[in-house]
């Protein structure tokens, strides 16, 4: 099984990596234990969590593997509260009240077939439940009939969201509680979908210290790929440079699919392609990051394949930078979002630029890329953010964004991606060396 956030896309050297770097505590075998940190980190969050609640039962799942999908993704707030990274469909329960047992996690039965090609995976019994620091570990079909009796005891089905579009599945856990519901009288769920993002928008210093560490790889290659690029290449070429730098700068994982886009293709914003050709008077744009022990960056630069920028590169290179600026500039703790998208918008309606800018300023990041956080209330000390204004112009045949990753202070903030070069002295500097 591969799990994006703990292997760097790096062809065959990939496997090494993985077992190097995520080498399980006793044997081969899954769930490994908790990572990256140890089971008494998420006991506390747990913890935290449960006092909050005070009462009934609430239930998270863990992402599911979808067939032929790629690697597998844990679901953002079931790794953070179980470190569980590598177990598809696995399920946490949480019952404040319960006297015996107040945390379950359960798990899919085990597979003998499957395990002879994936990885072996661990029976039920005392190693597992200390491994995963839950007292009580089950099988996922209990769930169905454990749910029910828990909830008879104490009514409250909290839903820990997140919300879902109307379009979108039914989220599992509303599922069962429809269930429960039409099952055991006088329940009722409630919305706690708040509670989660409240918690995790506040990182922990054992975050940050990963962060800064992907915000080091990030740099690294970054460098790299301004130092490597030359007209001729192919934008799939100077992405595997990418990459390789991240890797070399200790990253373990990349924290979102690559973009690597030359020219008009960087006025497309999702743009995937490898094949673009880079032309001398190309400006490329980079919106990738590495990813430290499943902990996320986000950066984007925009350069000249040449090296030097042109007069008017120069000009619109400058503008995004007068915007993130006016609204790093505003950025500590107790702002709210929009503040900060005022800001950088009058830069660019000042400039008559105001069309060329279409997309949200930014988004919190941490254990996600995207991660999750309330954008309607005070930003707080000790949350992390990016603020990535752009300019796209196809008839112009460019895209412009520079996104940086901003640790938010009482006083002010901290630029976690501050050695990645910026400025357009910083760049030509960098790309000088080649
Ligand atoms: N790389 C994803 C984003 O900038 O939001
Ligand atoms: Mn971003
Ligand atoms: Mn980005």
């Amino acid at each position: 099984m591969l799990n994006r956030r703990l292997l760097l896309a790096a062809g065959l050297a990939a496997p090494a990596m993985l077992r190097a770097q995520v080498a399980p505590p006793e044997g081969f075998a899954a769930p490994a234990g908790t990572f990256p940190f140890a089971p008494d980190v998420y006991r506390a969050r747990r913890e935290a969590l449960m006092a909050t609640l005070k009462d009934g039962i609430a239930v998270v799942y863990g992402a599911s593997e979808v067939p032929d999908s790629g690697p597998f993704v844990q679901n953002g707030d079931f790794a953070w509260l179980t470190g569980i990274v590598d177990e598809p469909g696995a399920v946490l329960v949480m019952a404040p009240t319960e006297r015996l047992y107040r945390e379950f996690l359960f798990l899919p039965s085990r597979n003998p077939e499957t395990e002879r090609w994936e990885v072996e995976r661990l029976p039920l019994g005392s190693t597992l439940e200390r491994r995963t620091g839950i007292a009580k570990v089950m099988r996922a079909e209990m769930l169905d009939r454990l749910a029910p009796t828990l909830a008879e005891r104490s009514k409250s089905l909290h839903f820990l969201g997140p919300i879902a579009s109307a379009a979108a599945p039914v989220p599992p856990a509303l599922e069962l509680y429809g269930k429960i519901a039409a099952r055991v009288p006088g329940t009722s769920v409630k919305d706690n979908s708040d509670l989660l993002p409240a918690l995790r928008e506040v990182k922990e210093p054992r975050e940050l210290a990963l962060m800064k560490k992907a915000a080091a790889a990030t740099a690294r290659g970054h460098v790299a790929a301004m130092q490597a690029v030359r007209p001729g290449m192919t934008e799939g070429q100077l992405k595997d440079i990418l990459e390789a730098g991240f890797r070399t700068g200790g990253g373990t994982g990349l924290s979102y699919d690559s973009i690597v886009a030359t020219g008009r293709n960087a006025a497309s914003l999702h743009y995937r392609g490898r094949t673009g050709a880079i032309t001398a008077g190309d400006m490329i744009l980079i919106d990738a990051a590495a990813s430290v022990d499943t902990y996320a960056c986000d950066v984007t630069r925009t350069f000249p394949a040449s090296g030097k920028f042109s007069d008017e590169q120069r000009r619109n290179y400058e503008l995004v930078l007068s915007a993130q600026a006016a609204a790093a500039e505003k950025l500590k703790a107790g702002v709210y979002y929009e503040d900060l998208e005022t800001a950088a918008k009058d830069v660019f309606r000042k400039a008559g630029r105001i069309d060329d800018f279409y997309h949200g300023l930014g988004h919190f990041v941490g254990l996600d890329v995207h991660d999750p956080g309330d954008r309607y209330k005070p930003i707080p000390a000790g949350a992390v953010i990016t603020i990535e204004p752009g300019l796209y112009v196809q008839s112009g045949n460019y895209g412009i964004r520079i996104e940086d990753l901003f640790l938010v202070t009482a006083t002010g903030n901290e630029r976690l991606s501050a050695a990645t070069p910026r400025s357009v002295a910083e760049i030509e500097a960098t790309m000088a060396g080649r």
